[in-house]
């Protein structure tokens, strides 16, 4: 698929990617956070099927980096890319009408709802029946139908719908916010640490899963710090250190130790 390349943010150099607009761009973007400079000049492409890792050390910049490319805070120069269209993201709704969606890290699912009503808690359907509507009376069917739905095309088994999510492993919970956020994202899925804290078996899981969002066509971006995830799931590595966006590496065309002496600065970029 890809040729060797050592260049900066290199996947533009591909010819794969030559003619390719991304879904989502980055182009120098900065944030400072008082006398902290988060963010210094990064760039990123973000391609449809394919999945970008994004690593560095602690306070790098990347979960500021993820909030900027989901909408939630705004850079305070460079310019934002969506397919190919200059973008400015005043509000995260912006974001999420044009099918990007975030899974954060502590995934916002409701121990007392059923796995269903997490999927659509905030975006409940109405019952068609007109007078159920005026009640606000919601179309328990048809939402468990669209979940089941999406749950099967993922491949994630999940003991009941109609259970809360309590019970659920963290695996299982991890892999219904990521269906979550498919069903509402159709162009770009923004996830922070998807497999930290989870075992090997459930880090499994959730990595079959986003290979799932990928074949449907997606763009996904994800940081993590586990290396063997990175080259499990990953087509390309974006390196950040210092918040810069020192190195993209092609995954197939890279190696742990390469990545991993970018990230301390052992290597140079
Ligand atoms: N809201 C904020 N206010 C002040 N400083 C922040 C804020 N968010 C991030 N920072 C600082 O910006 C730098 C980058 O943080 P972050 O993007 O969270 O890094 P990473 O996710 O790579 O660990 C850190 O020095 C962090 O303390
Ligand atoms: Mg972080």
């Amino acid at each position: 698929m890809a040729s060797p390349n050592t260049s900066i943010d290199s996947n533009e150099n591909l010819p794969s990617s030559l003619s390719r607009v991304p879904v989502m761009e980055a182009i120098n973007v900065s944030k400072s956070f008082g006398a902290v400079n988060a963010l210094i000049e990064a760039s990123t492409s973000l391609y449809s099927g394919e999945v970008k890792a994004i690593v560095g050390d602690n306070g790098a910049g990347k979960s500021t980096f993820l909030k900027i490319l989901s909408g939630l805070i705004q850079p305070d120069t460079g310019e934002m890319r969506f397919e190919g269209n200059p973008v400015k993201f005043e509000a995260p709704i912006q974001a999420l009408n044009l099918g990007i969606q975030t899974v954060y890290q502590d995934l916002a699912l409701i121990d007392t709802m059923t796995a269903t009503q997490n999927v659509f808690v905030g975006r409940e359907k109405l019952s068609p029946n007109p007078l159920l509507r005026a009640f606000r009376i919601v179309d328990d069917k048809e939402m468990t139908a669209n979940a089941m739905g999406v749950l099967s095309e993922l491949g994630i088994k999940i003991p009941s719908l109609k259970e809360t999510v309590r019970k659920m492993s963290g695996g299982q919970r991890q892999c219904l916010a990521i269906a979550r956020a498919m069903l509402f994202g159709h162009k770009l899925i923004i996830l922070d640490e998807p497999t930290a804290a989870l075992g090997v078996h459930e880090s499994a899981q959730v990595l079959t899963v986003i290979n799932k969002v990928r074949e449907k066509g997606l763009a996904v971006v994800l940081v993590s710090h586990n290396m063997q995830h990175v080259f499990e799931i990953s087509d390309s590595v974006l390196v950040m250190r210092l918040g810069k966006s020192i190195a993209t590496k092609r995954t197939e065309d890279s190696s742990t130790q390469e990545i991993v002496g970018l990230i301390t600065g052992a290597i140079a970029p």
